[in-house]
């Protein structure tokens, strides 16, 4: 699946509807999307040329780095550059638009489409001259001729300015991030041309590191998007596949992981030096399993976070095992606690702690992170010496216990 997939396929322009067109991009050169979430196989910015009878819009754009192949796109599909009327800005940030400033100087009789909150924010990324800007508010229309594109305001998906674009002849959403997924597109862009079970997976992993903060506004965009009664023939998001085959699949994935359904599930994040807390983490992974919890350890030291989040975030509790290093918590855990207080706040989730030390221990400083992040801690938090006495032994099987009667009323996961 990765962009150096033999069997991938170059992509050109692609029709998904009747003048509309896929001139997205795929970006295998970046390793780390945001500088923070690695992309093995890449990632592809979608953008879109809707061609009417009086002109043309093009539905946002890629990262800088690709303007070229994109207007290259465009130029194929749309013909002379002066027939593009609009550039729509479903979401400012760089990998959509970075592009935009480019493309307005060779589309001269462009303007951008942005929503309120959008227009006040674009200045502080891009130069874009004043009267070439204009706001569409929620729910207002723009006509191409024969075609219709409507904007939805859906803020915080995951920055406020956030919108959608719904084209009303075609049925084609516009999402933007929601919907989208990691991985370049390499056999095909619709969801029925490539291996969609890696990029559902992949989707999980980006809404894990990306929008999982932002559930709350992901589910008003779903209901929102429902109660507008707007026909989804084509859902077309920013990243991954465009969706013209499952697209209820996809819809429900994102209702399901902004409100995860609680089961017996726990993900123990640990990191171990020498092995002694390794052998804590095994005891507890025992008690666990045995009384039906499903458990996903985490060695934290060799699994970056965006893969540590996606994990998280379909666990009803996370147990942390870590030794003292230098008088603070164990760096990689410290690091995925500090991931989870920035990404995955506030859900009232469980969380248990081990700490194993020789002379001081530091779980008051993970219990203090927790706590800010909104965590639960379960009681007893344990810190025991390198080799546990028999009583500190008893607590962590005590604590492993009480966590699996806790998780345990949640119910056996599906
Ligand atoms: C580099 C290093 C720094 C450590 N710093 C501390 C410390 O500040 N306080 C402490 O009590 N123990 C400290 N220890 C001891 C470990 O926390 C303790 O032995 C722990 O149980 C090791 O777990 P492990 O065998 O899973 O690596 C340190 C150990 C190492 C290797
Ligand atoms: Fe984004
Ligand atoms: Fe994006």
């Amino acid at each position: 699946m990765s962009c150096s997939d033999p069997r991938g396929i170059s992509l050109g322009p692609r029709q998904i509807a009747d003048g509309v067109y896929w001139v997205g991009v795929n970006d295998c050169l970046k390793d780390l999307f945001e500088s923070l979430w690695p992309i093995p196989d890449g990632v592809s910015y979608n953008a879109y040329a809707v061609v009417g009878s009086e002109g043309a819009a093009i539905i946002d754009g890629v990262d800088e780095h690709l303007t070229y192949e994109y207007v290259e796109k465009i130029r194929e599909v749309v013909g002379d550059l002066g027939r593009v009327k609009y550039i729509v800005i479903n979401h400012l940030e760089p990998d959509h638009h970075a592009s935009t400033p480019r493309l307005l100087e060779l589309a001269e009789n462009a303007v951008v489409l942005v929503s309120t909150v959008g227009a006040r924010i674009l200045e502080s990324l891009y130069r874009v001259p004043r009267e070439r800007i204009v706001e569409v508010k929620d729910g207002e229309r723009v006509s191409l001729g024969d075609k219709t594109l409507r904007f939805v305001y859906t803020p915080w998906l995951h920055w406020p300015e956030t919108m959608m674009t719904y084209l009303e002849e075609g049925g084609v959403l516009f999402s933007c991030d929601a919907f989208g997924s990691y991985g370049a597109l390499v056999r095909g862009i619709f969801d029925d041309e490539v291996d969609l079970d890696y990029y559902l997976e992949e989707a999980k992993r980006y809404f894990s590191n990306i929008v999982f903060k932002y559930s709350k506004n992901v589910l008003e965009a779903v209901d929102k998007i429902e109660k507008l009664g707007l026909e989804i023939r084509i859902l077309a998001p920013s990243h991954g596949p465009v969706y013209r085959k499952r697209i209820s699949e996809i819809i429900s994935l994102y209702r399901d992981l902004s409100l995860p359904k609680p089961c017996a599930r726990a993900t123990v994040v640990y990191g171990s030096m020498y092995g002694r807390t390794e052998e804590v983490v095994q005891t507890i992974e025992r008690v666990l399993e045995r009384s039906g919890v499903s458990v996903d350890l985490v060695d934290a030291a060799r699994t970056h976070p965006s893969y540590t989040l996606s994990l998280v975030a379909e666990s009803a509790a996370v147990v942390f095992v870590f030794p003292t290093y230098d008088a603070s918590v164990f760096p990689p855990v410290r690091e995925v606690i500090n991931y989870l207080h920035v990404k995955q706040a506030g859900r009232g989730r469980l969380a248990a702690v081990v700490n194993t030390f020789s002379w001081g221990p530091s779980a008051k400083e993970a219990v203090d992170a927790l706590s800010r992040a909104g965590f639960q801690i379960l009681e007893p938090v344990v810190s025991t010496k390198s080799l546990p006495s028999p009583e500190d032994r008893r607590k962590i099987e005590e604590l492993a216990e009480r966590l699996s009667s806790e998780l345990r009323k949640f119910g056996s996961c599906a």
